[in-house]
């Protein structure tokens, strides 16, 4: 017997560190970054100003994919403001060998650092459906979800001090539901917050809040393969995930000297920015199939993709 977490996180890992496509239509799931190039450019815009402030600054992405949203960024800096372009070091942080392959060809020609661990930055720490990889304890009144080695489960005394704490830190103990606490969430946002000397963490995800919990009655542990949920989590290969406790991240925060700037909706994020804002009047007035494919993709990002994932900035030290 296993808990459910150490079942998860060794999911995760096999399925990161195997062969074979894992994102984009040919993989199993799409991101923000593969739909639309406006999203790496609306997340560009939006840091531009930050990064600015910096003599030498950084930009340290967990778990790049494909390396679009890099891309995107680097694009947009190097279009936009040269001296930036010229003096930003751009670190990801990549587990999977195959997709640090695919990163290589697509950012060949950009000044991109691949790093083995979390490492020094002045600047900025970003990820995009980074922290939903991260295995998740599931508990329900008391008990905690373990899986035998053929996959049956069982519920069995909640005997993990840490996660006890979660529970009445964030006053979740009386939920009759099931609750997913994900220690390791809060651990790497300790790593995040240990490697970022002074600036800022922006963590776009998929996700809920304390008040939005009870809408998951049932946890929102889900596997994804060739674009369709899986029945069945307990056999095969897929992508495994869950939901970010984002109340977690900004409580849990504090503890690290993180500050939360915001939390917004991904619909309220992009509309923040102008360059997005504008892309999309543009797109409109053209009549071109490729605008009509492009306006029908930010609209995407904008209302299901839009109002499903949540966008967390916190500052460090400043
Ligand atoms: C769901 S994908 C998101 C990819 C990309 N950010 C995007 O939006 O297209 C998760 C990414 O995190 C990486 N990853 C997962 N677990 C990791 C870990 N423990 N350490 C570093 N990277 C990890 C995966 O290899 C993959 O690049």
């Amino acid at each position: 017997m296993r808990s459910f977490r150490d079942f998860m996180a060794e999911k995760v890992r096999e399925y990161y560190t195997s062969e074979g496509e894992k994102i984009g239509p040919r993989g199993d799931f799409f991101t923000a970054p593969e739909l639309d190039r406006s999203f790496g450019r609306a997340v560009a815009e939006f840091l531009h100003p930050f990064l600015r402030c910096f003599e030498e600054p950084s930009l340290l992405e967990l778990g790049a994919g494909r390396g679009l949203m890099a891309f995107d960024i680097l694009s947009y800096f190097r279009e936009k403001d040269p001296e930036l372009f010229g003096k930003l070091t751009y670190y990801i942080y990549e587990v999977s060998p195959h997709l640090r392959r695919v990163q290589e060809k697509v950012l060949k020609g950009m000044p991109i650092v691949w790093v083995d661990d979390l490492v020094p930055v002045e600047g900025v720490v970003l990820s995009n459906e980074f922290f939903d990889t991260l295995p998740v304890h599931v508990v329900r009144k008391g008990r905690e979800l373990f899986i035998s080695g053929s996959g049956e489960e069982a519920w069995l005394e909640l005997r993990n001090p840490k996660v006890e704490d979660f529970l009445r830190r964030m006053g979740y103990e009386d939920l009759d539901q099931r609750v997913e606490v994900c220690l390791d969430c809060i651990d790497m946002l300790r790593r995040v917050s240990e490697a970022l000397r002074r600036g800022y963490h922006l963590l776009i995800d998929y996700g809920y809040t304390s008040d939005e919990i009870r809408r998951f009655p049932e946890g929102t542990v889900v596997g994804y393969k060739k674009h369709r949920v899986v029945n069945d989590i307990y056999s095969g290969e897929m992508d495994l995930s869950a939901h970010v406790n984002f109340s977690a991240l900004i409580e849990y925060g504090k503890d690290f000297g993180l500050e939360t700037v915001f939390l917004q909706s991904q619909r309220e994020f992009l509309m923040s920015v102008p360059g997005f804002v504008e892309e999309l009047q543009r797109l409109s007035f053209e009549e071109t199939p490729e605008a009509v494919e492009r306006l029908s993709r930010m609209k995407t990002l904008l209302v299901s993709m839009g109002e499903r994932f949540k966008v967390l900035f916190q500052s460090k030290g400043l």
